[in-house]
This record gives C-alpha cells, sequence and structure tokens, in this order.
C-alpha cells in the first residue's frame, strides 16, 4: 500500500485527479471503476477542468460505478447514475454508453448483478478503482461483516449507513434500504486501486482500515493484500495512523 498524505481536500482532490488523469492519458481506452459520496466530488471537479482544458481526453474511456441504490429511477436525483452524471459525465467528453452503473430501477436482482460481473470481464477488467471509505469501514455498499462478498451482489443497508446517508435525504426514511454493489473480489480483481479519504471523522476509521489486522468486519482492511493499491488522505483523515 502507498499512502500518500495531502495538506488539506483540495490537495487531496488534485493528488486523485492527476493518478487518473494520467493513467487516462497513457491508456485512452482504460476502464475506470468509479464512485460516488462526497469524498471524490472534488477529484471529479479536477477531472472536468482537466478534461475542458484539453489535458485529458475520456472520448475512449469505459467506466464501471461501484453502486446503486435499489429502488430509485436514473433519473432521481438521489441515484447514484444522477450523480455521476451531475458530477462527471455531462462535463467531460465521455460517450455516457460507456457508463455503467448497476440498474437500480431493477428489482431483480439476478438480472442486474452478474451480468455486471460479466460486463466488466468482457470489457477487460477494471484498470483503475476509484474508492471512497465508509465511517463503518465500507468500501462500496460493502458493509462489516463476517465474510468478503465476492461478486457483484444486493445489500441491506446498515442503520450506520442509512444515518450516514440520510444528509443527502430530507429523512433517513427516505434513504432505501437495499443496494446493489461490487463485491469486494470485484473490487479486489481492479488491477489498481485507489483510496480517497478526507476528515477527522474518519481517522479512527483509516487506521483501523490500513494499519490493523484485515478482518471482513472492516471490509477495506482487504486492500492491505492489494498490490497496487494507492491511498490518499488528507492530514485530517490521516491523524490516527
Ligand atoms: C460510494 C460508495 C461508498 C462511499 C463511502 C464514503 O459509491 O461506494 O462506499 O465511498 O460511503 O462516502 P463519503 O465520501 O460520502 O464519505
Amino acid at each position: 500500500m502507498n499512502i500518500i498524505i495531502a495538506d488539506d481536500y483540495e490537495k487531496m482532490s488534485r493528488i486523485a485527479a492527476d493518478i487518473i488523469a494520467e493513467k487516462v492519458r497513457n491508456q485512452p481506452k482504460c476502464v475506470l471503476g468509479l464512485a460516488t459520496g462526497s469524498t471524490p466530488i472534488g477529484t471529479y471537479e479536477n477531472l472536468v477542468a482537466d478534461c475542458k482544458a484539453g489535458k485529458v481526453d475520456f472520448s475512449d474511456v469505459t467506466t464501471f460505478n461501484l453502486d446503486e441504490y435499489v429502488g430509485l429511477q436514473p433519473e432521481n436525483d438521489q441515484s447514484y447514475r444522477y450523480f455521476m452524471n451531475t458530477n462527471l459525465f455531462d462535463h467531460v467528453n465521455i460517450d455516457k454508453a460507456r457508463t455503467h452503473v448497476p440498474d437500480g430501477s431493477n428489482p431483480d436482482a439476478a438480472a442486474v448483478c452478474e451480468p455486471y460481473d460479466e460486463a466488466i470481464a468482457s470489457a477487460g477488467g477494471i484498470e483503475l478503482q476509484l474508492l471512497g471509505l465508509g465511517h463503518n469501514g465500507h468500501i462500496g455498499f460493502n458493509e462489516p461483516a463476517d465474510e468478503f462478498p465476492v461478486g457483484t451482489h444486493i445489500v441491506d443497508l446498515t442503520e450506520t449507513t442509512i444515518q450516514a446517508n440520510s444528509r443527502l435525504f430530507d429523512n433517513a426514511d427516505q434513504v432505501p434500504r437495499q443496494a446493489y454493489t461490487m463485491g469486494i473480489g470485484t473490487i479486489m480483481g481492479a488491477r489498481e486501486v485507489l483510496v480517497v479519504v478526507s476528515g477527522e471523522d474518519k481517522a479512527e476509521t483509516v487506521a483501523l482500515a490500513f494499519s490493523g489486522p484485515v478482518r471482513p468486519q472492516v471490509p477495506a482492511s482487504v486492500l492491505q493484500l492489494h498490490p497496487n493499491c494507492t491511498i490518499v488522505l488528507d492530514k485530517a483523515a490521516a491523524s490516527a495512523l
């Protein structure tokens, strides 16, 4: 694991965007795994600025997002498809047909999950997977559990995650109770992983995940076993290491 400590959120975001932009410049047809949430917003802002400045070209890039709420239509402004469109895809020269988010509007998990992993495999696998880190150590929606889930699957969200995500909804009752998520196997299959974490409220989780034992009760700890994983923290998130 390569841990980079940036002064603040802005610098963390710039460093992460540089790693992604460099990957796209070197491999214009690469497959990126993408995340939603508050943390990568600054990374996407930098990528949008880079694209507008002609420094990076997304026209041949394919993307697969980590996860999506079950029960939300893509045009729902709380859906992760909507988030990706408004924070990145609408502002860069990517072909939307090459962007993939699990279909949360389809309640049939069997029709969504296995085909999602198959689509990733037939695109050649993920070259670089961007991740955020949940307060409970989750990555994607892989919540603390007794084992690491392998492939894309449906999950019941934990109360902690529902409460954490309720800040983006009118109230906690509106947060969907289930989500589709890539599994830990899907994530670990990426040839490179890039994690962004910001804020003192994540400091204890960072220490547990990246300097504690590898265990499914702290899902992100599995990244210690990934052969090419970079973690970009701001100083506050690194404060308990
Ligand atoms: C988002 C995702 C989640 C978030 C995590 C951190 O697609 O899969 O694992 O990365 O919940 O979220 P933020 O960045 O909002 O703290």
